[in-house]
């Protein structure tokens, strides 16, 4: 049942270029549109839209947090993101003028439900984004727009995450294409990124003997830092994430930029900072955060697309993803970041599927 992998957690990890490609293909038409079968959403619908919440728990907040980066830039319409055990208890500013997105793999989590029932209950509009059909979040939701991701059985989120990622771009297109917000030069351009990611992220997975490697040096480190700017640094939280669920080691993820104001104080020499440098417009701002931890003796392993490779003069290592528009490097950042944590706790020895203290559902508070 895993397909000749040792781990759900590493079959799922591969199954990442089809559960993208199925997630595509399902929403877009011959005409190369996003066609949202299914989903009763219209354009004077939105026109009383003043503002979005994106609402989930975990990985898929960290999916969310990428889908606001992607709604206000091609929708403009102002997007405000929480964890659902926040939003539920802060008596949140909603109405019907509201559009709320709950992103749920299981559709089950109870406080990501509850929290869709309070936002129901002042009357916004509810899209899901899920994984699984029928199930409580899909069946509470006005609409629903499912990842086709496949059964996920590992704890550990991986092609959840990435076919969230997806229907997030695909709904703001599709909100940018509603509120004439995008031209038809840049609609195309983003869906043509995204039809390229199932080849791109092959050649990502194909990397996976150098990151292995990388986890044979440093599988025994107590302490790993994330860093990132824009879109990275919602990425780095993911990646941390991953890393500290099913290795046990204390990883934390900031935005670069904030460093200086505290968290440099912990870099010593030989701390381990992952650095993802993949987005080309904040690129020299990246490259002088690399600097200052480098200053401080970090090892630092920076990700970054092929061809920066003027990064490799500040980084111990370097992982490369391919080209792509920095709008979606999401999809391919977060890929050796999975492979690393899963690397690290296989070396370890950890029970990789089913780590400790953790469920593949949380139906509790
Ligand atoms: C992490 C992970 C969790 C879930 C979170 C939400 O790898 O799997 O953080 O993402 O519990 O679960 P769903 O998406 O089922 O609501």
């Amino acid at each position: 049942e895993k397909g000749g992998y040792e781990h759900f957690m590493l079959k799922e990890i591969h199954e990442q270029p089809k559960a993208v490609q199925d997630t595509l293909l399902r929403r877009i038409d011959d005409d190369g549109r996003i066609c949202l079968d299914g989903i009763s959403l219209t354009k004077e619908d939105l026109q009383n839209i003043t503002k979005i919440y994106i609402v989930a728990c975990g990985t898929a907040y960290h999916a969310g947090l990428i889908g606001k980066y992607a709604i206000e830039k091609m929708a403009r319409i102002p997007v405000e993101i929480d964890v659902a055990s926040e939003f539920r208890y802060r008596d949140p500013v909603i109405d019907e003028k509201t559009l709320f997105i709950a992103i749920s793999q299981s559709g089950e989590t109870l406080d990501t439900l509850a929290a869709l029932r309070e936002a129901r209950s002042h009357g916004a509009r509810i899209l899901s984004v899920c994984n699984v059909v029928g199930s409580s979040v899909a069946r509470e939701s006005d609409d629903v727009f499912y990842t086709w991701a496949g059964p996920e059985i590992a704890v550990a989120s991986t092609k959840a995450y990435t076919t969230q990622l997806v229907c997030m771009y695909l709904i703001a297109l599709y909100l940018g294409d509603l509120t004439g917000n995008i031209s038809r030069e840049y609609y195309d351009h983003i869906l043509e990124e995204l039809l390229a990611m199932p080849d791109k992220i092959q050649q990502t997975l194909d990397k996976a003997p150098e990151i292995e490697e990388l986890a044979r040096h440093l599988y025994n480190r107590t302490q790993v830092f994330f860093i990132g700017r824009g879109v990275d640094s919602a990425v780095a939280l993911e990646g941390s994430l991953k890393l500290k669920e099913i290795s046990y080691i204390n990883s934390f993820a900031i935005a670069a930029g904030e460093l200086k104001h505290g968290t440099i104080a912990l870099m010593e020499p030989e701390t381990i900072v992952i650095a993802l440098a993949t987005q080309d417009r904040l690129f020299e701002k990246m490259y002088s955060n690399i600097v200052e931890v480098k200053a401080r003796m970090a090892h630092v392993v920076s990700v970054a697309k092929e061809g920066n490779d003027k990064i490799e003069a500040e980084s111990t290592e370097v992982i490369y993803i391919p080209q792509c528009d920095d709008e979606v490097t999401p999809i391919l950042t977060v890929i050796p970041l999975q492979l690393f944590a899963y690397y690290v706790a296989k070396i370890k020895g950890e029970d990789i599927d089913k780590p400790r203290n953790l469920a593949k559902s949380v139906t509790v508070e």
